[in-house]
């Protein structure tokens, strides 16, 4: 009997899944990608419901729901459970996890590993990390390793010290220069799309004009192929200072915070709960009971 080699089996999308290949399809269309962050099951479910196409289980989780001052500190572990809770509730959407700060940064083998973990263990379909230069290595082991890969530009939060705080990037014409050039080799490297945080609207539409791969624009402007927004940004959620391009589409802090004041009041006031709110107990068997609490105490 002959052994022969097993061929792999191709990676299928889970039914109902938006294929990969159809975001390069509406970047042909000229059909603007809706991303945005989600952190959570609900998150994943209200987005997927929206009809948003990439959740992105953003390191930004550090600032918006771990309380931290900045990416840096998101760790794999806990970047694994949000990214798990985001995909049990998000079908539709493909979910895109952030690789956070120094799980990617050493070497090549420990970015295969732990984007690995990403897919395995929490169920993502792909990954997310910042930079170029000694990231193109990691790109293509990633891709290589049949995972595929979200390239970051511009203003790259994980190294906002280097670049001298968080502010916009490719301001002058030789750093434009440069971000098409590392752009072109993200491309090239294999990744499937490319964000583009804090970038002038005529770079990023010039960088979105020479690639083929979708750019996902934050504050790069209305030429990217896509946009995304961080959850708490949109929903006026955060309280932080909002950076320029943030838009609100709501004040769910407030409307929350009104709720709460409004649970508060009612318990110190004996509003709630209500007979509505209690469960009932046949009265025969309420009468036993207070009877045997009686003679417990003869
Ligand atoms: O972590 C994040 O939320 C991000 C987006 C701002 C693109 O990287």
């Amino acid at each position: 009997m002959s052994i022969r080699p097993q061929k792999p089996a191709p990676a299928t999308p889970a039914p109902g899944k938006l294929p990969l290949t159809e975001l390069a399809e509406m970047k042909r269309r000229s059909q603007p990608i809706a991303m945005v962050t989600a952190y959570d099951a609900p998150g994943g479910r209200l987005a997927d419901q929206a009809g948003v196409d990439v959740v992105l289980v953003g390191d930004s989780a550090a600032m918006t729901v771990l309380g931290h001052d900045s990416t840096v500190p998101a760790t794999m572990d806990e970047m694994l459970i949000l990214t798990r809770a985001v995909t049990r509730g998000a079908s539709r959407p493909l979910v895109v996890a952030d690789m956070p700060f120094g799980t990617f940064q050493v070497s090549d083998e420990d970015a295969v590993r732990n984007a690995i973990r990403f897919v395995k263990e929490a169920g993502a379909d792909a990954v997310k990390l910042e930079g170029a230069g000694p990231m193109l290595a990691r790109v293509q082991g990633i891709v290589g390793a049949g995972i595929p890969v979200m390239g970051h530009l511009g203003l790259t939060p994980q190294s906002a010290t280097m670049l001298g705080g968080f502010k916009a990037q490719g301001r002058t014409a030789e750093k434009a220069r440069r971000l098409l050039a590392d752009a072109r080799a993200l491309e090239a490297a294999g990744c499937f799309s490319l964000v583009l945080e804090a970038v002038p609207a005529p770079v990023a539409g010039r960088i979105t004009h020479a690639l083929s791969i979708p750019t996902i624009g934050i504050g790069a402007g209305a030429d990217c192929d896509g946009q995304v927004l961080v959850w708490h940004d949109l929903l006026g959620l955060y309280e932080g200072r909002a950076a320029r391009f943030v838009k609100r589409y709501a004040e769910v802090g407030q409307v929350v915070r009104e709720a709460l004041e409004a649970y508060v009041s009612d318990v110190r006031e004996h509003r709630f709960p209500e007979e509505r709110h209690t469960y009932a107990m046949p009265d025969e068997e309420l009468a036993l009971f207070e009877d045997s609490v009686l003679h417990e105490r003869e």
